[in-house]
């Protein structure tokens, strides 16, 4: 999915961005036909059903098995037409900035929190070297269910492993299955942005963060965030952590003025 996808995600996952006790509201999950534009080749009866099973239909209908590229533009298309382009801008940023840092750091582990349907965990996935592996962790069941066959559509399933729940819950049966070896050659967080913190200490207590740990984070999907007094402060506690930590060094990809990916690390040339 392209910006339009990422802005979209800000309406689609309204749990990982809205305020602490605020209820996640079932209507997230269904698309209305008012706010609906024409989806790329379906039929407009299928697009009353749950919308994420609109985009799976969508990519396994016009995309081209294991060709991750492929499936991606699939994505984009769906998201492009979902939202009639918004937000490009952005969301060019984001995956510029994302495939660089994986590009540049060539991780042979690295880790996703916040999956959604798969799209970064395919855009990062295939640029994971020969024996190179990703955990992608989504706390919806659903979301998870349907990222792992986008990864398997994508030819992706022996980079790429999607794991349901959060970071507290799956990380013990991840560390007994073996797939890390060592410490994480890149984090992307993309989940919650009051999680960043608490989940990257967690990773740090493990022993998955070394100094040559590439974080990327993003922040542009904090629902209404650009008014919003609480995302700044998560972002400036997240920074300053980082910086108090080892002296990190930070790049931060913007548009507007507005911080959209950070990728920060102690110990590795800047990105
Ligand atoms: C912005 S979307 C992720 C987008 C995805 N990385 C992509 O670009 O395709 C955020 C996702 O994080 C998930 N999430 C929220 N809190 C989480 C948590 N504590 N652990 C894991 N996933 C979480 C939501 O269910 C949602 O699917």
């Amino acid at each position: 999915m392209r910006l339009s996808a990422f802005s979209s995600l800000r309406r689609l996952a309204p749990q990982a961005r809205a305020p602490p006790g605020a209820a996640w509201s079932a209507r997230r999950c269904l698309v209305s036909r008012v706010e609906m534009a024409s989806p790329p080749s379906a039929d407009r009866d299928q697009f009353s059903e749950l919308r994420e099973r609109s985009l799976l239909r969508h990519i396994i209908s016009s995309s081209t098995e294991g060709d991750p590229d492929s499936v991606m533009h699939a994505m984009d298309e769906f998201w492009d037409t979902y939202f009639n382009g918004e937000g490009t801008a952005e969301w060019k940023l984001r995956a510029n900035a994302l495939d660089q840092a994986i590009r540049t750091k060539n991780p042979m582990a690295a880790m996703e929190i916040g999956a959604y349907c798969g799209y970064t965990a395919v855009r990062i996935g295939r640029l994971m070297p020969e024996g190179g592996k990703l955990i992608s962790i989504e706390i919806d069941p659903l979301f998870a269910a349907i990222a792992t066959k986008v990864v398997e559509h994508a030819g992706l399933a022996d980079k790429v492993t999607v794991e349901i729940g959060s970071l507290e819950n799956r990380l013990p049966a991840v560390q007994k299955k073996g797939t890390i070896q060592g410490t994480l050659g890149a984090v992307l967080l993309d989940h919650a942005p009051s999680q960043y913190l608490p989940d990257l200490q967690i990773l740090e207590r493990e022993k998955l963060i070394a100094a040559d740990t590439v974080v990327l984070c993003d922040w542009s999907l904090y629902p209404g965030s650009d008014n919003s007094e609480q995302a700044p402060v998560e972002r400036d506690a997240f920074m300053s952590y980082l910086k108090d930590r080892g002296d990190a060094v930070t790049v931060k990809h913007q548009l507007r003025d507005k911080d959209v990916f950070t990728v920060s690390s102690w110990d590795f040339p800047a990105i």
